[in-house]
């Protein structure tokens, strides 16, 4: 419920609501990133209030989910073009939730989003080396050159990808399926390796991010991370 911004912060122990009402008039209180003034209200299960500095203590429940995403949907928080947004997928979920990484327009599969800026880092960052595995369908085949320098790495523009594997390879007439992990998080990383070895992309699923699949999460649908997750992605 939405509570005028001085009785949140006296609720938090932060000051009387005097001297709230002073803060916000000093342009100390910030709602949603904004500068806040006097008579503004915010529901913290929803809104980031920050006090000189320091988001409100009590604030968002932090929370994760992972969606199983369409094609035709941006990662994005907006779209210039008006395009679909992931976020447009995750109703019924009070908090703002923005994107852990990017899939391409026309890539589907796990992706997750959160108000967690920490599993975000921990997810995404390269150092952590998640592994992200892709179910990719390719015109044309793949032969042992082509897995090799997959596996070994190909020099992109911004520089050489990371050893990967290749798995689960299948001939479908001129088409091939096989799973790709890598744990890099370049942009348009698989697709552009694939350009590299002659490869045209005609599909693109995210399968796996490090122990999380889609099972049971059908597309364009969506599930909370259980707490046991979030904490195995953090460590
Ligand atoms: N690699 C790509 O090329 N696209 C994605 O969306 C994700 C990984």
């Amino acid at each position: 419920m939405a509570e005028r911004l001085q009785k949140l912060i006296s609720q938090a122990g932060l000051a009387s609501r005097r001297q709230a009402e002073k803060w916000i008039e000093e342009g100390k209180v910030l709602l949603n990133g904004n500068v806040a003034t006097l008579g503004e209200r915010a529901d913290l299960a929803v809104d980031q209030v920050h006090v000189n500095g320091q988001l409100l203590p009590g604030a968002q429940k932090r929370v994760a989910v992972l969606l199983n995403k369409p094609r035709g949907y941006v990662s994005t928080l907006s779209d210039p073009e008006g395009r679909r947004l992931v976020t447009d997928l995750v109703t019924d979920v009070p908090q703002r939730l923005f994107p852990v990484g990017r899939l391409d327009f026309n890539t589907e599969g796990l992706l997750l989003l959160t108000n967690d800026g920490d599993l975000a880092q921990c997810v995404s960052h390269p150092s952590h080396h998640v592994n992200k595995t892709y179910l990719v369908k390719v015109r044309g085949q793949l032969n042992r050159k082509i897995i090799y320098q997959l596996e070994h790495g190909v020099t992109l523009d911004d520089g050489k990808t990371a050893p990967a594997k290749v798995e689960g390879v299948r001939s479908a007439d001129s088409n091939c399926w096989f799973e790709l992990t890598i744990h890099e998080g370049k942009n348009r990383q698989v697709r552009r390796m694939c350009d590299y070895v002659g490869l045209s992309v005609v599909r693109l699923k995210r399968v796996r991010l490090g122990f999380l699949d889609l099972d049971n999460v059908a597309t364009g649908c969506y599930r909370y991370l259980t707490k046991d997750e979030i904490s195995k992605l953090k460590k």
